[in-house]
C-alpha cells in the first residue's frame, strides 16, 4: 500500500516545506510499517528534507532522460538518486499540458527503470465521459519498447484529468473499471504473469472521506494525493484510513 503526496509547485518557502514535512514525519512508525508514504516536493526542497528515522520516502515530480551535459534546467535521475530519492512521478497531466509528449515520457520512463528509480507513470482521460481507450493508448505509448524484465519497479497512477484539483473525485465504480482495463492492457502488452505485480494508484481530489473506498472497492493499491497533501491533518487522516485492519 502506497500513499504519494504530490506537493506540485508548493509551498513557497523552504521553511514551510520543512514544517509540512515534519508534520507528516509525526505519523507513528507502526502506521508507516503498513503504508509506504512518499513525499514528492519541488526539486529545490529535496535535499533539505531530512528523511532520517522518518520512515518516509522521497519522490521527484519529474526527471530528464539524459544523465548529464548541456541540458539547461534539467534534473537527471543520477542527481535524484544521489539525494536519496526513490520514486519519480512521470507523465503527470499538468506536465503533459505544458507540452510533454508520449515519446518524452517513454524516454524518461526507460531511464528511470534502467537507473533504479521507481516511476509512477500517470495516465488519465480528459473528459469524464470518455471510454478507457485514451488511457490505454497513453499507457501503450509510455511502455513502448520496454522489456517485461525491466518492469519490476513501475507503478501506474490513474489520474482522471477532470477530477484533479476539482474537488470532484472520480466515482469509485469508474476507478475500478479503469483499474480492470489497465490490468487487462498490461497483461496484453507483457503477458499474464506481469499483471499482479504492477500496482495501480488512484489520484484526483482524494480526501479522507473517500480514500479508503478506492482501496477496498476500487481495488487500487494506493493513492496519489495533491491538494490534501498540503493539509497535514487531512493527509494524516488519509494515510491512516487506508490501513486495512
Ligand atoms: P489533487 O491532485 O489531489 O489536488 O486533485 C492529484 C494529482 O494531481 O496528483
Amino acid at each position: 500500500m502506497l500513499v504519494v503526496a504530490n506537493w506540485k509547485c508548493n509551498p513557497q518557502t523552504l521553511k514551510e516545506a520543512k514544517q509540512l514535512f515534519n508534520s507528516v514525519k509525526n505519523l507513528p512508525r507502526s502506521d508507516l510499517g503498513k503504508v509506504e508514504v512518499v513525499i514528492c516536493p519541488p526539486f529545490v526542497y529535496l535535499s533539505s528534507l531530512n528523511l532520517q528515522d522518518s520512515g518516509l520516502k522521497l519522490g521527484a515530480q519529474d526527471c530528464f532522460w539524459e544523465q548529464k551535459g548541456p541540458f539547461t534546467g534539467k534534473i537527471s535521475v543520477l542527481m535524484l538518486k544521489d539525494l536519496g530519492v526513490e520514486y519519480v512521478i512521470l507523465g503527470h497531466s499538468e506536465v503533459r499540458a505544458l507540452g510533454e509528449t508520449d515519446s518524452q515520457i517513454n524516454r524518461k520512463l526507460k531511464t528511470a527503470l534502467d537507473r533504479g528509480l521507481k516511476p509512477i507513470l500517470c495516465v488519465g482521460e480528459k473528459e469524464k465521459t470518455s471510454k478507457t481507450t485514451p488511457i490505454i493508448e497513453q499507457l501503450r505509448a509510455a511502455v513502448s519498447g520496454i522489456r517485461k524484465e525491466k518492469l519490476q519497479n513501475i507503478l501506474i497512477g490513474y489520474e482522471p484529468v477532470w477530477a484533479i484539483g476539482s474537488g470532484n473525485p472520480c466515482p469509485v465504480s469508474r476507478a475500478k473499471m479503469v483499474k480492470i482495463a489497465i490490468d487487462r492492457a498490461l497483461k496484453e502488452f507483457f503477458g499474464s504473469e506481469i499483471k499482479d505485480q504492477i500496482p495501480v494508484l488512484y489520484g484526483g481530489s482524494v480526501d479522507s472521506e473517500i480514500a479508503k473506498r478506492y482501496i477496498v472497492e476500487g481495488q487500487m493499491q494506493g493513492l496519489l494525493v495533491g491538494g490534501a497533501s498540503l493539509e497535514p491533518k487531512e493527509f494524516t487522516k488519509i494515510v491512516k484510513s487506508v490501513i486495512i485492519k
